[in-house]
């Protein structure tokens, strides 16, 4: 069997804040086309991951590589280059808010290195991607005119309008009510299987993970679709879960449910009674 292109890999990584260490020791390896759920409690370390992925955060110990590439101990500018690659959602969406929401979504196109689009390309590719979020007729508008779940949307588009090969999304469901939370796992998936973009979606919500890992875009039908939980399919998604910076679970979702970790089993059965 070939050996699946590395995307993203950790290599006992530590993070340290006043003494405490919030990344601790973690080390994992994301392949191309894979998903990527990472689950944690508030505190975790989940964000904190996620900006050292970006090399936002610098690790005090471990390494980071992207694409194959080590970015630890990279000058800006070399990282800027490789982040362009990158789509991300941050939390909470992190729009500007004196910007309107085309421009919002162009923004990426015309600040990533050696992206070199026209007005009229970027206008067509943000129109494009907003009406993937059914959001085409808000162009104009600003952030602060749009509901919550409208404003994480808009970051969905913009996580994807450079077409990335690596999407990360920090918490999209965070605070919203449950049917507008299924409706933005189900623009995530969307994407993802529109672009065949290697994913790690960051939540607290196990029920966002099992969306990721069990249902497909169906090009065919424009719908969100429920598989078969076939071995196969189980394989397509990991899920990591995170406690005070470790990872104390990395696996299957079929592993996930046998897990005998008790910190893992409780926040399984946290999840299903939520
Ligand atoms: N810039 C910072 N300075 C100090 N502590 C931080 C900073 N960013 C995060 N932390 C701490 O790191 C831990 C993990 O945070 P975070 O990754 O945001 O958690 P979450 O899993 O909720 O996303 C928390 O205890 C948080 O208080
Ligand atoms: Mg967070």
């Amino acid at each position: 069997m070939p050996v699946p292109e590395s995307i993203l890999r950790f290599e006992q990584v530590v993070v340290t804040y006043d003494g405490v260490d919030v990344l601790d020791n973690v080390t994992f390896t994301l392949t191309a086309g894979e998903t990527r759920v990472i689950l944690g409690a508030a505190g975790a370390g989940k964000t904190v991951l996620m900006k050292t992925a970006l090399g936002l955060i610098h690790p005090d110990q471990g390494k980071v590589s992207l694409f194959n590439q080590e970015i630890t101990g990279l000058r800006e500018q070399e990282l800027f280059a490789i982040r362009a690659q990158v789509g991300m959602l941050f939390q909470e969406s992190a729009l500007f808010d004196s910007m309107t929401i085309a421009e919002n979504v162009a923004y990426p196109l015309f600040n990533q290195a050696g992206s070199q689009v026209s007005r009229e390309d970027a206008l067509a590719r943000v129109e494009s991607i907003l009406k993937d979020v059914e959001l085409e007729h808000t162009l104009d508008k600003f952030p602060s005119e749009l509901s919550g779940g409208m404003r994480r949307r808009v970051g969905i588009a913009r996580a994807n309008v450079t077409n990335p090969k690596l999407v990360f999304y920090d918490s999209p469901t965070a605070g919203l009510d449950p049917i507008t939370a299924n409706n933005i796992m189900s623009l995530v998936i969307k994407q993802r299987d529109q672009r065949n973009t290697t994913t790690v979606i960051v939540s607290h919500r196990l029920q966002d993970g099992a969306m990721m890992a069990n249902y497909r875009f169906n090009s065919k039908t424009g719908k969100i679709e429920r598989q078969v939980h076939t071995a196969e399919l189980d394989q397509r998604t990991k899920f990591m879960v995170m406690q005070k910076g470790r990872i104390v679970f990395e696996g299957t979702e079929d592993e996930l449910h046998a897990s005998r970790d008790p910190y893992v089993g409780k926040f399984v059965l946290q999840a299903k009674s939520a």
